[in-house]
């Protein structure tokens, strides 16, 4: 997500600041800019692309200040663009203030701002509220202002302030994003994360939520909600720079794994009222368009398309449309039945794969109403939608997708749910039930990644096997395709996924001793199935590894190795099951010792044919 340094002290704000930023890149961002107090005003600097965009347009200027913001931008609301662009400034220029994450409120207190204010919003990112907040409530005393502008703030932000007449000092905040104060000699600095700082100090304060820090020259003082100050120990930093934009993890893609978490919590409770109710910001579908629509094509590549399958499961199931899904490289050929009452509904993460671009573009020219679900905002894919759902998974940097997937399949789920609704064809009971399960999931993911002893078993067990099967039934063979997906990609290992029922009809001839096999059981109604297809192939000397719900203990007389997911009920368990799976793949491409981020022959973001 977006990143922040600010920096107080005798050296040149300029450079640290830079420098930081660009330490802060592996979190993804496509903008950047800074503000810099010089000579008693404030100067903002922010262009749309790299940061050595903004590094050669600031050279000439040879600007040198001792105070300063500066920001890397992931989009979440307005598209990459200067304009959307941190830092952003209150009317006079006097205030500059940087932000990473949501505001939640935003809507309200920007319409309130304009009613009661006219203020003039020069973007149309939530942040800009921020610095109108704080110049509304600014008396002269900035520290005071953010309290009160804090107080009114719904959502998760860190923040960095300057102010033009406070010239000595940077105001920060943070809540449920990261912040942390680096601490020098006569100087000192707030950044996103530790990378940014390490060139300068190694001392660190963490910030907790809901604290507010004044960071002078001379020193640091940490406040609590009620404003009191608050005494902190000295974090020391023993890591090195490549290992801390890991946080700690050996790879992006465990990093990446470990925060589905915070990813699927973010996209399901931000588009769910206090009342379980769904409310969709992107997606304007009404119920004449519904009722309207006979048709749904869900097309993606890869991973998304995985996710797709699971979307026509929810979409048919809930909503009660009929529901096709296709591969977007074979969609764009064929000629497929779309008029106006279609709805085309195209997965991606990057929302640039040519492919998906190009199959929604033929979509919308054959007549269909497109919606997207994408992760990169403003991308080709949102840009030529007529509706947009973002997942908020965060940047992925690690080519095999696991956080953007688990965000596509709750995306998927809202969708659904918000159609059954719209359409009034779901009953009340199973609606709450649906949203008290989906909300439950943060917390099993959880769970699922808290204990990863028998995965990392299973993984040394078979890590130097040339092939993998994965066999499910119903929801479970959309896993399975994703968990085979994920284990080729990054292993190279040679493996197939295959409905259950289907493997008599040919690839049970390739069962042999010592094979490995995942049969993926978590359907109630079809487990006794699956149990049935684990002896077929457990008779030809396979290794099997059973995935079920925690109750269903039964597959433990058939299976070798069972990883268990919490109990749930079967229309969810896809973003469970998938987790073990991603990282037993993980595992086993660590062990095999490939490049687990940068998987070779393969690209993050497919722009050619
Ligand atoms: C590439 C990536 C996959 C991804 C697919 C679709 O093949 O390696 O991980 O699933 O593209 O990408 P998209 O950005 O459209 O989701």
């Amino acid at each position: 997500m977006c990143g922040i340094v600010g920096y107080i002290g005798n050296k040149n704000a300029c450079d640290v600041i830079l420098d930081g930023l660009n330490k802060l890149e592996y979190r993804g961002y496509d903008s950047s800019g800074i503000a810099l107090n010089m000579n008693g005003k404030i100067e903002v600097h922010k262009y749309k692309g790299r940061i050595k965009n903004l590094i050669e347009k600031l050279a000439p200027l040879g600007c040198n200040s001792q105070l300063g913001i500066g920001h890397t931008r992931w989009a979440t609301h307005g598209a990459p663009s200067d304009k959307n662009a941190h830092p952003h400034s209150n009317e006079s220029g006097s205030i500059a203030l940087v932000h990473n994450g949501i505001i939640e409120n935003y809507v309200q207190l920007r319409e309130w701002l304009i009613k009661e204010y006219n203020v003039n919003f020069k973007s149309e990112t939530d942040t800009e509220v921020i610095v109108h907040l704080i110049d509304h409530f600014y008396e002269g005393d900035l520290l005071d202002a953010v309290y009160k502008s804090i107080a009114k703030m719904k959502g998760a932000y860190a923040i960095g302030v300057i102010c033009s007449h406070e010239p000595d000092k940077i105001v920060a905040v943070r809540k449920d994003s990261p912040l942390i104060v680096g601490l020098g000699e006569d100087e000192n600095i707030i950044a996103s994360d530790i990378p940014a700082l390490l060139k300068y100090t190694r001392k660190v304060y963490l910030i907790n939520n809901d604290e507010v820090v004044l960071l002078t020259k001379e020193g640091v003082k940490i406040f609590n909600e009620n404003r009191e100050q608050v005494q902190r120990d000295i974090f020391h930093v023993t890591w090195d720079a490549e290992a801390a934009e890991k946080e700690g993890y050996e790879h992006f893609m465990l990093k990446e794994i470990n925060e589905q978490p915070k990813g699927i919590d973010v996209t399901l409770n931000r588009r769910l009222d206090e009342n379980g109710r769904i409310s969709l910001d992107g997606i304007q579908i009404t119920k004449e368009d519904l009722e309207k629509i006979n048709k749904v094509y869900i097309v993606a590549c890869g991973t998304a398309y995985h996710a797709g399958l699971v979307g026509k499961f929810a979409i048919e199931k809930f909503a009660q449309i009929p529901v096709d899904v296709d591969i977007a490289s074979e969609f764009r050929y064929r000629e497929p039945f779309i008029d106006e009452n279609t709805l085309f509904i195209a997965i991606s993460q990057s929302g640039e794969t040519l492919d998906t671009l190009a199959a929604l573009r033929e979509a919308k020219r054959r007549g269909a109403r497109v919606l997207t679900i994408v992760n990169v905002v403003g991308s080709s894919v949102a840009r030529e939608s007529d509706d947009v759902f973002y997942t908020w998974a965060g940047p992925e940097i690690a080519v095999a997708s696991t956080k953007a997937y688990t965000t596509q399949l709750i995306s998927m789920y809202l969708i659904a749910l918000h159609m059954a609704v719209t359409k009034n064809v779901i009953k009340q009971d199973y609606y709450d039930l649906l949203i008290s399960e989906l909300k439950a999931l943060p917390a099993k993911v959880e769970k699922i990644l808290e204990n990863t002893d028998t995965i990392q078993e299973i993984a040394k067990l078979n890590f130097e096997k040339q092939h993998a099967f994965f066999i499910g039934r119903g929801i479970d063979v959309a896993v399975a395709l994703e968990a085979s997906l994920k284990l080729k990609e990054i292993s190279y290992i040679n493996s197939f996924a295959i409905a259950a029922g289907e493997l008599k009809h040919g690839t049970i001839a390739l069962i042999e001793e010592g094979t490995f096999l995942t049969a993926i059981a978590t359907q109630d109604h079809l487990f006794e199935k699956m149990l049935s297809n684990i002896q077929e192939v457990k008779a030809r000397g396979a290794f099997v590894l059973g995935v079920a719900k925690e109750g269903n203990k039964q597959i433990e007389q058939q299976a070798n190795k069972v990883i268990y997911i919490p109990d749930c009920i079967d229309e969810v368990t896809p973003i469970l099951s998938v987790v073990p799976m991603q990282l037993l793949a993980y595992y086993m491409s660590v062990l095999r010792g490939c490049d687990v981020d940068k998987p070779k022959n393969l690209a993050k973001s497919v722009t050619v044919e």
